[in-house]
């Protein structure tokens, strides 16, 4: 569902946070589902209801946090939070990253809810303004509420107020509507309540909840939006939640793509990023992999086995059983089975790249094919070019990379190598085998392997008694072993 809110003042992120569970050198929320840190879908749902000012709260591996987040987001205000612990202190610290006369509606996000959409957001603040609330939380029930904050009612159902898991009473504990830590906030109500906040608590900390408290008792109306999707107010703490997440994101993402005419053979094992683009009547294979920001144009047949990162593929194309990165493959071109295409390789309109190919920084032309068994790198192919089974560019001399460039309508044979530099003209072929190391001009035939001899009779005079010289002796015409 999509509600018009109006644009808040700003969105408070809470990232200060160590993570611990994660056992992780790396900082909980940089940790990606989907194609993107935690963070970075935070950042991505605040920006979805178009806050004029963004703001993160950081504290543990500041340095490593605040990299990552201003390369998402330039834009962003970046709030130190000191070593006063609590939810309550790094939302101070936000508000002081603010304008000091700030006012309008504040939301307040973590760092560590990656499937909360801007949509759900959107609802929090439509409610919130549309009762003009002091406070509005995001609510949700569960089956399990251990170790949430609990909404404790009035008799009237109003809410009273947040009491945490470890300072609720075994009544409260009973209580399955929980705080999400999302909330909506008047900018003015935040500021004079936090300020009255203690760290009197089971956890000596600032607690952001009893904002709510302080809020009612001065006269502020405070409400709840109980989500009907769990999902989106759920964090990762350890690893088997971000793995539980990271599904559940997948199959939303899946869904999503089906629902909008794209055919997915077996969602279970598809994985696509969030920020892939697919067109319609695109068909994915099982076990198929779509990453980054990898896009697929109509018709096209992906899988199966597949991984793609950073592709474009065009309308038609078809790839089967094969890993690329990088890339660009064209309007009706096939790649695979197990092909391995590494980065800028650009596979032209109708191209093919086959079985057990692989290529690198390589620009093949309109309709030309590189079908079977070889390596191009560093190079730059014509149209309508077919190279032969087992051909490879040589493109590295142990020191430096070198361009093998070869023309249109050339037909090399098999096992041809390029010595690089080296170029080959317009409709010139190659001999089998041949190992090009001096430009062949167009029209030219290449070869460079010596005259064949044979040896006759050599088997069986020089391996007497093998399975080989008999079956030489035995051949229709041989000649007869002088075994005197
Ligand atoms: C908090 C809420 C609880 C709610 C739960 C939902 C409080 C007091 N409690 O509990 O009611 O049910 O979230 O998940 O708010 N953070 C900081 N600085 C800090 C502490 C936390 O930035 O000093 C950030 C963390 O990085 C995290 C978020 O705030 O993103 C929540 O912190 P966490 O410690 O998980 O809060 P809980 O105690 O679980
Ligand atoms: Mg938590």
């Amino acid at each position: 569902m999509s509600v018009e809110a109006n644009a808040p003042a700003a969105v408070i992120v809470l990232a200060a946070g160590a993570g611990t569970r994660m056992k992780s050198a790396k900082p909980k929320i940089l940790h990606e589902i989907g194609g993107k840190s935690m963070v970075g879908h935070a950042i991505a749902a605040a920006r979805g209801i178009d806050p004029e000012r963004l703001v993160a709260v950081v504290r543990h591996e500041r340095d490593r946090v605040v990299e990552h987040l201003l390369q998402i987001e330039p834009d962003l205000t970046i709030a130190d939070q000191d070593d006063v612990p609590g939810t309550g202190r790094a939302v101070q610290q936000g508000l002081e990253a603010l304008p000091e006369d700030i006012e309008g509606t504040i939301v307040v996000t973590y760092g560590d809810v990656p499937l909360l959409t801007g949509e759900q957001l959107g609802e929090l603040v439509a409610a919130h303004d549309a009762d003009a609330n002091a406070v509005t939380v995001l609510t949700a029930r569960l089956g399990d509420p251990t170790g949430y904050g609990r909404i404790v009612r009035d008799d009237d159902g109003s809410v009273a107020g947040i009491v945490e898991h470890k300072d609720a009473t075994d009544a409260q504990r009973g209580i399955d509507e929980v705080n999400s830590g999302i909330y909506a906030f008047d900018a003015a109500v935040l500021r004079s309540a936090l300020a009255q906040v203690t760290t009197d608590n089971a956890q000596g900390e600032m607690y952001l909840t009893d904002v709510l408290s302080i809020a009612r008792g001065d006269g502020g109306r405070v409400a709840a939006v109980v989500t009907g999707d769990p999902w989106q107010v759920e964090g990762a703490n350890d690893r088997v939640q971000l793995a539980a997440l990271g599904k559940e994101m997948n199959r939303r993402t899946c869904e999503k793509w089906m629902r909008s005419g794209v055919t997915i053979v077996d969602p279970d094992s598809t994985w696509i990023d969030v920020d892939v683009a697919l067109s319609s009547d695109v068909t994915l294979k099982p076990g198929t992999q779509l990453h980054g920001s990898t896009a697929v144009g109509t018709d096209a047949v992906i899988g199966p086995d597949t991984t793609l990162t950073n592709v474009q593929v065009g309308q038609g194309a078809t790839v089967k059983r094969s890993d690329a990165t990088d890339s660009t493959i064209g309007q009706g071109a096939s790649v695979g089975p197990f092909a391995y295409l590494r980065p800028k390789t650009d596979l032209g309109e109708s191209g093919k790249i086959g079985a057990f190919y692989e290529t690198k920084n390589a620009k093949i032309g309109k309709g030309s094919k590189l079908s079977h068994l070889g390596y191009s790198g560093d190079s730059v192919i014509g149209e309508y070019t077919n190279i032969g089974c087992g051909n490879i560019t040589a493109n590295y001399d142990g020191e430096k990379k070198h361009q093998t460039v070869i023309g249109s309508h050339v037909r090399t044979a098999s096992n041809t190598v390029f010595v690089a530099p080296v170029s080959v003209g317009d409709g010139a072929y190659t001999g089998a085998g041949a190992i090009v190391r001096k430009d062949v001009p167009a029209g030219a035939l290449a070869l460079s392997v010596a005259p064949q001899r044979n040896s006759e009779g050599w088997t069986q005079a020089k391996r007497p008694g093998s399975e080989s010289a008999a079956a030489a002796g035995a051949a229709p015409g041989a000649p007869v072993a002088d075994n005197s």
